[in-house]
């Protein structure tokens, strides 16, 4: 398959996404498989706000999706607090030409998130908060820009879901090592979830040393199969 090279993170020669449905995918994977709907109609009836994490942010396809799918429930006053880390942020520009094969479908949630992210000097290191208002409510994204185990070790608080997305264990097996993996287990809450479209046998044994039980559930398009883990 022809894979443009926008789409190709150069310093792990790896796509940020399949090219075709990524959005259904993340909805499939990380949305559907953890039942996350009910599980944030139960939280907004607590006033407390949904609390995600996610290794890593690239080009904010899956807080593109996620928007998208909470505006098209009929949910609303939902508080989503977004954690995410990025190594090697990307400019808003090349941002916007990735995302922009989803114009389509999404174009509201993507000019809102590029219209945040504008305002972020990615020339620091360190946490950048942005909010964006949707008609689900309200998204707080907060950004770590470094590297993923120093953005958990100043995470000051516990995960409902965690959604890693860290290209392939082959390709990038730093975003996959299990100290990394451990400390995402310390920072979830009992019952909380996480989950990856890789089965990697190394990643599944180091997430069940990190505490998750795990499964495989239906994957998307080529994939049949993806991971999904519950903290025990
Ligand atoms: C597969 S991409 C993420 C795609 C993104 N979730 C999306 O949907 O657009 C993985 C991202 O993790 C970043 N990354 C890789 N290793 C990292 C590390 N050790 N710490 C922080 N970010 C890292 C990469 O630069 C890349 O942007």
């Amino acid at each position: 398959m022809f894979i443009p090279d926008y789409l190709v993170n150069e310093h792990f020669g790896d796509r940020y996404f399949d090219v075709v449905n990524a959005i259904d995918e993340a909805q499939q994977i990380h949305f559907k498989n953890n039942n996350l709907l009910a599980r944030i109609k139960s939280v907004i009836e607590s006033n407390t706000p949904f609390i995600i994490g996610e290794t890593g942010f690239g080009a904010g396809r899956i807080v593109v999706s996620l928007m998208e799918y909470l505006n098209k429930s009929n949910l609303e006053n939902i508080t989503i607090e977004y954690n995410t880390v990025e190594l090697f942020p990307l400019s808003s520009e090349r941002m916007l030409n990735i995302l922009s094969g989803f114009r389509n479908r999404a174009e509201k949630e993507i000019d809102n998130l590029i219209k945040a992210y504008r305002a972020v000097d990615i020339d620091i290191n360190g946490w950048h908060q942005i909010k964006i208002e949707q008609p689900f409510g309200c998204l707080y994204l907060n950004l770590w820009i470094g590297e993923a185990l120093e953005m958990l070790n100043s995470l000051d608080k516990l995960c409902d879901a965690w959604f890693l997305d860290g290209h392939c264990p082959r390709k990038n097996p730093s975003m996959w090592r299990p100290e990394l993996l451990m400390e995402i287990g310390r920072k979830t809450k009992k019952g909380g979830t996480c989950s990856s479209y890789t089965v990697s046998g190394v990643v599944k044994r180091a997430l069940s040393d990190a505490g998750f039980d795990i499964v495989k559930l239906p994957g998307f398009g080529g994939k049949k199969e993806v991971l999904q883990g519950v903290k025990r």
